[in-house]
């Protein structure tokens, strides 16, 4: 085992032996985890889909674009719930789950999933800015059906490592 991942096994010992020993706390930290992601990937999930399904000349694209806007609050403190009992999952076994691919390849979706979320925020406020643009709205369209799917793989990633890892 690597001089880090000892380090880290060492640092985070006492909170694997209560994570491990008590239900309660192992019931509230994945209630977290899955509360928080079917809030953020609820709502995201829902405006990819209303994003989706409006085509071309769409007529309440503003409604959309600020619906996106007003949304994107409750998004990132959903995502928030997920990333600090995600770090307490992992640091309830790390030589476990650092050392998985699959959690590394979860890790990887997450990480696009946010780079995306930044882009589709970004085509969201132009598209408020120009409701009846067409570039803009494709690039919009773009960014929600690479959402739907990194939010897709982000959860599969998420129940593979209980399986697997
Ligand atoms: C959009 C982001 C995410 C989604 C959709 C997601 C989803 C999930 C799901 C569905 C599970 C399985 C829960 C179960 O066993 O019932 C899970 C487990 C897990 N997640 Fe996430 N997760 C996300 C982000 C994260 C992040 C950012 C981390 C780490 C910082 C993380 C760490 C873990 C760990 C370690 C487990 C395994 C828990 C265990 O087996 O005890 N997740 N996740």
């Amino acid at each position: 085992m690597s001089g880090l991942l000892e380090w880290i096994a060492g640092a985070t010992a006492g909170w694997a032996d209560l994570y491990g020993s008590s239900s309660a706390v192992e019931t509230a930290v994945m209630f977290l985890h899955l509360g928080g992601m079917v809030a953020a990937g609820g709502l995201a999930f829902t405006l990819d889909r209303a994003v989706i399904r409006s085509g071309r000349g769409w007529p309440h694209r503003d409604d959309l674009a600020r619906e996106l806007h007003a949304s994107h609050g409750v998004i990132l403190l959903g995502l928030a719930l997920v990333f600090v009992s995600g770090i307490a999952l992992t640091a309830s076994d790390p030589e476990i789950f650092l050392t998985s691919w699959i959690y590394w390849a979860k890790m990887a979706a997450v990480v696009l999933l946010l780079a995306n979320g930044w882009f589709l925020k970004g085509w969201g406020d132009r598209l408020r800015a120009a409701p009846q643009d067409e570039g803009v709205f494709r690039g919009l369209r773009r960014a929600a059906l690479r959402s739907a799917a990194l939010w897709a793989v982000s959860l599969l990633g998420g129940i593979a490592i209980t399986m697997y890892a």
